[in-house]
């Protein structure tokens, strides 16, 4: 739990950029791990498609020689913060199962990617 809450901080402050208009609302619980808060959606997303680069990019990179066209259908890596927007319900599973088996895929990482995900899902229902 202390590290998902660690996490969370992360990803909603690692980025944290000046707020153009004076914030009003009050300050986010520290409880709450996974809300709808575009910021830490925007950060986890940042993270999970940085691993993604990493192990899927040569076929999920329409930039890349080696990519698939059946795999940009899915997601195409190379479109930077919209990289997730053609992703379906049905295709957060698979990215779950092929990321969080690995081990060169950190702890904090796997956790990035299990609140982008559930965050996605929210958005796709
Ligand atoms: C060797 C090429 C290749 C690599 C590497 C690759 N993919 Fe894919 N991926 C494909 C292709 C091609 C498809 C299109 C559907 C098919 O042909 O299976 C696909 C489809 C998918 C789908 C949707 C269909 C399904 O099986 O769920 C997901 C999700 C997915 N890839 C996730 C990933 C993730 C996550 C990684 C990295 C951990 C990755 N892929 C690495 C080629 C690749």
């Amino acid at each position: 739990m202390a590290l998902v809450l660690f996490l969370v901080h992360n990803c909603v402050h690692e980025t944290a950029t000046p707020q153009m208009v004076a914030s009003e609302s009050p300050p986010e619980p520290e409880t709450i791990v996974a809300n709808s808060d575009p910021e830490s959606f925007e950060e986890c997303s940042k993270i999970t498609r940085s691993v993604l680069i990493t192990h899927c990019g040569s076929c999920h990179q329409s930039s890349l020689d080696t990519h698939k066209a059946g795999a940009i259908v899915i997601f195409d890596l190379d479109k930077g913060a919209n990289w997730h927007t053609d992703l379906a319900e049905e295709h957060l599973h698979g990215i779950a199962k092929r990321t969080q088996n690995k081990s060169t895929v950190s702890e904090q990482q796997k956790e990035a990617i299990s609140i982008f995900l559930e965050l996605k899902e929210l958005e796709l229902n």
